[in-house]
């Protein structure tokens, strides 16, 4: 009799235990994940899992400008309001993603023709109509998306080639439309690319000379089990040394990264990806709390992943949900930081 209690008792404080206890309020930081909407219309277990486990949320893709102006006189703002309402509903903070990138640009503006005036005014109304229609409802926004190659140098792109000093005008056409927003340059691949992460500190250094408002630092952190763990150390400490906010932006830990088809997702692999889980939670939590913006993943269960879809990775299981949407062993391996 007394065992049988003891078992009930041990299965309840189990059941409340594994129904309380969600990412969000585990930590003193926001969690977030990327989010598709049509996912979260269909996929009820997509849902639950986003709304229960995240306090943030970044649009995956419709906040871009192929998706968000898609003709040169038509904003569509359907699914990123679909998403400001779904964060509003659920207690969530918005971060908005992403004003200027050289990838996911619509048709109309690859092909725009004009000088240089011509393309000031297109991209600055293009900051301004978007931070305008979303003042006040997103926390921030990434206002110039990863704007280096990987040796320091400028990407040459529709923006580096017909704007001279877009980012900073980026910048600043972003503060005027939403003063309250707080403005992040985002990138990847700082870890191992030390000329990249020097040139992004440079960048923070002259924006603030000529001061132009930035107040933070995305770090993608699409990152692997091979991912050396002291140029990660590196890349963090170099951008809590900014001051600014710190945001790992889009993170996932790839298992696969070569894309073997013969992988096997196997203890030890799991075992790799459970300890750089750790150490970047480590990292982030040694940065000072004022500088804590938050971690997003990029997306919730390991069937969303982009690393699936977009880069045709089947075997791959970068986060922290597996296919039918359960915690994976890396999850608990987190709540008990
Ligand atoms: C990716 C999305 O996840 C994909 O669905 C899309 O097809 C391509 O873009 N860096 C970024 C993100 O800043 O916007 C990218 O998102 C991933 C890399």
């Amino acid at each position: 009799m007394k065992n049988i209690l003891y078992c009930l008792l041990l299965s309840l404080t189990h059941m409340a235990y594994s129904q309380d206890r969600y990412l969000k309020d585990q930590f003193t930081f926001p969690i977030g994940a990327s989010i598709n909407p049509s996912l979260l219309s269909t996929n009820e277990a997509y849902r639950n899992v986003a709304t229960s486990e995240f306090n943030s949320i970044t649009a995956e893709n419709h906040m871009k400008m192929m998706v968000i102006h898609p003709d040169s006189d038509r904003f569509d703002f359907s699914k990123g309001d679909e998403l400001i309402k779904f964060a509003r509903d659920t207690n969530k903070r918005i971060h908005g993603h992403t004003l200027v990138w050289h990838n996911q640009v619509p048709a109309w503006m690859s092909a725009f023709a004009g000088d240089s005036q011509a393309w000031e005014k297109m991209l600055k109304n293009h900051i301004q109509t978007v931070a305008t229609h979303y003042k006040g409802q997103v926390s921030g926004w990434d206002v110039v998306n990863e704007a280096f190659l990987d040796d320091g140098s400028l990407r040459p792109s529709i923006w580096s080639k017909n704007i001279p000093d877009y980012i900073a005008k980026s910048f600043q056409w972003a503060h005027e439309a939403d003063p309250n927003a707080l403005l992040f340059y985002n990138d990847y691949g700082q870890d191992g690319n030390p000329q990249k992460m020097q040139a992004i500190l440079n960048l923070v250094k002259e924006l603030q000379a000529r001061r132009i408002p930035i107040h933070g630092l995305g770090l993608q952190m699409h990152i692997n089990i091979n991912s050396k763990n002291e140029s990660l150390a590196s890349i963090i400490d170099q951008s809590k040394a900014t001051g600014l906010a710190i945001h790992f932006s889009e993170l996932d830990i790839a298992v696969n990264p070569q894309n073997d088809s013969t992988f096997v997702y196997n203890e030890a692999a799991k075992e790799a990806q459970i300890q750089k889980y750790e150490l970047v939670f480590n990292a982030y939590q040694a940065i000072p709390k004022q500088q804590r913006y938050g971690i997003t993943f990029w997306n919730v269960g390991d069937r969303d992943s982009w690393l699936r879809g977009y880069f045709k990775r089947p075997k791959e299981y970068p986060l922290l949900f597996d296919d039918h949407y359960d915690r994976k062993p890396v999850y608990s391996s987190l709540l008990r930081k």
